[in-house]
Order: structure tokens, then sequence, then C-alpha cells
């Protein structure tokens, strides 16, 4: 299969086939060791497009930009509803630029360009929007003292929310304009000022976004864009002592990686991590939504969702039911090239992937599950693997206590509602959980037992910029979107004057 099949977009085409430099204080550049990396088209494992290769020394030059932008400037003056109409501008722009950024991300990462259009683009201007709403409305408190040892005294005293300075954003590949949204948009609405590092395997459409930001009126150093890898670019990043805080979405081993680097001038750290998450299905819910739910909790985004539904834990009486229909939807799905129309699901996103998830089935196989489905390749070229349904699986094996990362599901049977919470809870993740039933108490009781920080009723994978999103245990720390996003980019200050 080769992109020359599939009709590009004239600036798509334009965008990959000059080399990509890097924004810092509002100037693209080239970087300053003068190398470029490879950014590959998963779909067919060639080179897409050439993009400057950032390290230690453009870290340093984002970081410097966005700490200048922070304190002095149109930035640090511009008013809070000026801000807002920045963040406004941008999610027009966005949606104005809907098929290019589509086919960019479809074409970078794999994922088809259907979904690209329907969820990661709208979602990400939807993002900029509410974010905008917020600027107008961080505020603080007046608050009446009582101090013991000052009696009489009297008080003028309130609380009011700053921003951090100069944040460091690190994001993954799966939803690569999607992430930088979330990071952004919090960030920017607050006031602070970003250096943000794309994932080396899916820079362009972040690089794109930049180019909106600028066209938006974004001042020179608000947003600093260096692509580049983890452990050059991303590791200079999070140890860098100009560096206010530092928000991360990706494995929780490198998450573990960055809060030792953050250690160095204890910035704040936010991380977005792994899951595990279980997808509990009642015998008295509706088994045809519940089948289908289930199937799109694990083989969205070719599985590569933190969230995803990959612990499938079925009552028993309708297990043979739903693991067969599971199965069924996995049969149908057609998998090919993000830009064919009738493609449902894409490639992984690089050859580390693939070889990742086809260990992880061989380890299913060695441990003895049932393959109801799934469980090898498409095709010879390109990243491609089966939507995958294992059955007779349980919790001591690797495929039902790790990460894939892959259109692989795990189904286990289960009799009860109290034995289930102990079940779903059995994981050192807990980023999100569904739940499908009729009986709405059994479903918040159930809700109220699992320790994930979002919980799905009849529902699964519903993401909204007023939800927030994050994990309970080694799925991370502190939440992205939502208010609580809002919070963890500020710092509160307490005045206090005796009058
Ligand atoms: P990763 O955690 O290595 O990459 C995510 C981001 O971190 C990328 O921008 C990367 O350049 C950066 N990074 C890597 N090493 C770094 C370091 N030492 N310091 C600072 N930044 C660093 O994830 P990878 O290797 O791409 O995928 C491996 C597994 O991680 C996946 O199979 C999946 O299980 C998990 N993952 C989870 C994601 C999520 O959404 N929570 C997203 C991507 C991967
Ligand atoms: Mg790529």
């Amino acid at each position: 299969m080769s992109v020359a099949e599939f009709p590009l977009l004239r600036p798509v085409q334009n965008f990959v086939s000059t080399p990509r430099k890097m924004l810092i204080d509002g100037q693209w550049q080239a970087s300053q060791s003068g190398k470029t990396f490879d950014s590959f088209n998963p779909a067919t494992g060639e080179v897409l497009a050439k993009v400057a290769e950032g390290d230690k020394a453009d870290i340093d030059a984002a970081v410097k930009a966005a700490r200048k932008a922070f304190e002095s400037g149109p930035w640090h003056l511009m008013t809070p509803s000026g801000r807002a109409k920045l963040l406004w501008k941008l999610a027009d722009l966005i949606d104005a630029n809907t098929d290019e950024l589509a086919q960019l991300e479809s074409l970078d990462n794999g994922k088809p360009f259907a979904v690209a259009k329907a969820a990661d683009v709208p979602l990400a201007a939807e993002l900029f929007r509410y974010m905008a709403g917020w600027c107008t409305k961080i505020d603080g408190a007046v608050l009446n003292l009582s101090v013991p040892y000052m009696p009489g005294a009297q008080f003028h005293a309130y609380t009011m929310r700053e921003p951090l300075g100069v944040i460091g954003q690190i994001i993954p590949w799966n939803f690569p304009l999607l992430m930088a949204a979330w990071k952004l948009g919090p960030a920017l609405a607050v006031g602070n000022t970003v250096v943000l590092k794309p994932a080396e395997q899916t820079p362009l459409s972040a690089l794109r976004l930049g180019e909106l930001m600028i066209e938006a009126g974004f001042p020179n150093g608000v947003i600093n864009i260096v692509p580049g890898f983890g452990e050059t670019a991303g590791a200079a990043l999070s140890a860098h002592h100009g560096v206010d805080k530092i928000a991360f979405t990706g494995s929780t081993e490198v998450g573990k990686m960055i809060v030792k680097a953050a250690a160095g001038n204890l910035k704040k750290v936010t991380l977005e991590l792994g899951g595990k998450s279980p997808n509990v299905v009642f015998a008295d819910s509706d088994v045809d939504a519940a089948i289908a739910g289930a199937a799109s909790a694990v083989f969205f985004n070719q599985g590569q969702v933190c969230c995803a539904g990959t612990r499938l834990f079925v009552e028993k009486k309708i297990y043979d039911k739903v693991v067969s229909g599971v199965a069924d939807a996995a049969k149908k799905i057609k998998v090919g090239h993000g830009l064919d129309p009738n493609t449902h699901m894409g490639p992984l996103v690089s050859q580390d992937q693939f070889d990742r998830v086809t260990m992880f089935l061989k380890s299913g196989r060695d441990e003895g599950a049932e393959f109801v489905t799934g469980g090898g390749r498409v095709g010879t070229s390109g990243y491609f693997v089966e939507p995958t349904v294992l059955s007779k699986t349980h919790d001591k094996m690797k495929v039902v206590q790790e990460e894939i990362f892959g259109p692989v599901v795990t189904a286990m049977p289960f009799t009860d509602v109290e034995e289930i919470a102990a079940q779903a809870n059995n994981s050192v993740y807990g980023l999100a959980a569904g739940v499908w039933t009729r009986d709405t108490s059994k479903a918040h009781r159930l809700a109220k037992l699992i320790r994930a920080g979002t919980v799905w009723i009849n529902c699964y994978n519903v993401f909204d910029a007023s939800l927030p999103f994050g994990g309970y245990k080694q799925s991370g720390w502190g939440r992205e979107m939502g208010k609580e996003a809002l919070e963890l980019y500020t710092e509160t200050k307490a005045v206090c004057m005796q009058i």
C-alpha cells in the first residue's frame, strides 16, 4: 500500500515535503546542532517528513524565550479577556483547517482520517474554547481571620491565583494534536508560557498547531515547540531548573524518570500514565449496547489509548454471548491505511509498538490464553495487527496485568458485585473503568468502589473538556481538563493586611 494511492491535500503535501523547523521565541528555526530526524508513516514504514532534532541547547533557548515572555512583554500585560480571545481564535483556526490537520494526523500516527476528523481535531478545538471561557473566571476569595494571639486585630485578607511560570510539556504519540491541546489549553488560559516537546513518532500536527498559534496572534515566546527524542530533549526539559512545572503523558516507566529529574529544582509535576482499565458487563445490561461498547472501548485508536477497556469482565450467564459478540465486532473491523475511506482501524504507530504488541500476543499464547479471534499481523508491510479477543485469561497473566497498548482485550467471567470490585481493582493502575447495567443503584455503588479517575456507565471513551481526566495509583498525578487542570497550573497566593 503506497501513500500515492491516496491523494494528499495540497497544504499537507507542502507541509511534509519541506523539513520542519522548531518554534522558539516566535521564530521557526533549525536545531542548533543542525540535526534532523525522520517521522515515519506507520502504514508504509516509509519516511514521511524530516524534522529539526531538538536537544539540550535548543531546550535552553526555548526555556529562556518562555521566561522572557512570562516576565515581560505583551503576554505578561495581557488581560484575561485578551488571552480568551487568542484561545478562541485558535479554536476557530483549528476548525477552519480540520481536513488538513486530520490528514496530517492520519499520516503521521496511522489513525483513520475519519476518526481524526470526527474526534481528535474537534475535541482539540473544543478544549481551547472551554479553556477560553475560564480565562476571565480565575479568582480567589476574601477571607475572615481569627488570629488567637492578636485579639482585636482586624485584617483585610484575600487569595489570588497566579500562573506558575514556565511550563515544560511532554506528550505522547497516540493523540498528538489532542494531547497538545489538553496540555496547552489550561496552561495558557491562566497565563503561563510553555515549552512543548511532541513525541518523536508524531511531531507534525503539533508543529502545524504552532503555526496556527502564531497566526492567532500569541506573542513571541509564549509557546515554544521543540521536537526531539525523549532521552535528549525530553530529559533536558524535565531536568531544567528554569522550568516551574513539567506536565507529562506517556509510559509509567518514563513518568517515574520525570519525577526524579524534576526533583533537582522541585518543579511541580503532573503525570498522565498507563492504564489497564476494567470494563464490567452485567447480565441486566442492554447486551447489544454493551457488546458494541466493549469492542470500541478496546479497539478505538488501534487500542493505543491509555484508558482503553482492556480487561473485560462479563457476568457468567452472558459471558459466551458477550465474548462471541465482541469477537464478531472485531472480525468486522476493516484494518487498513488511515487515508483509505473504508478503514476502521489503522496501523500501530511504529515498529517498536508493533514489536511490543507482538511480544504480548506471544506471551498470551505461551501462558495459555484462548485466541477467540485475531492474534496475527495484517499484511506484510506497515505495522498492522488484527483486533484480538483473548478468553480463558486470569489475573496472574502478563496480558492481564501489563499495558499492551494495542487492539487486544482479555475477557474474564465473574459472578457477583463484591467480587468484581476487588477484581477490577486488582491492578497497579487506576485510570478508568466501564460499567454496563440497567440497575442504576448497582452502577453507582460499583462506581464508588472502583479506584479509578473516570468511571463510564453505559458508555465508554466519552471525552469532554469539562470532564477531568487522570489516574489513581500508578496511572498518574493530577488531572487534565476540567477546572481541576487549571488549578494545577496556578499557585495560590495569600495576601494579608492589618487594617
Ligand atoms: P514514552 O513514555 O517513552 O514516550 C512518551 C513521551 O515521553 C515522548 O514524547 C517521549 O519522547 C518522552 N520521553 C521518553 N523518554 C523520556 C525521558 N527519559 N525524559 C523525558 N521524556 C521522555 O512511551 P513510548 O516508549 O513511546 O511507549 C511505550 C509505552 O508507553 C506504550 O506501549 C504504552 O504502554 C505507554 N504509553 C502510554 C501513553 C498514555 O497515553 N498514557 C502514551 C504513549 C505510550
Ligand atoms: Mg510518524
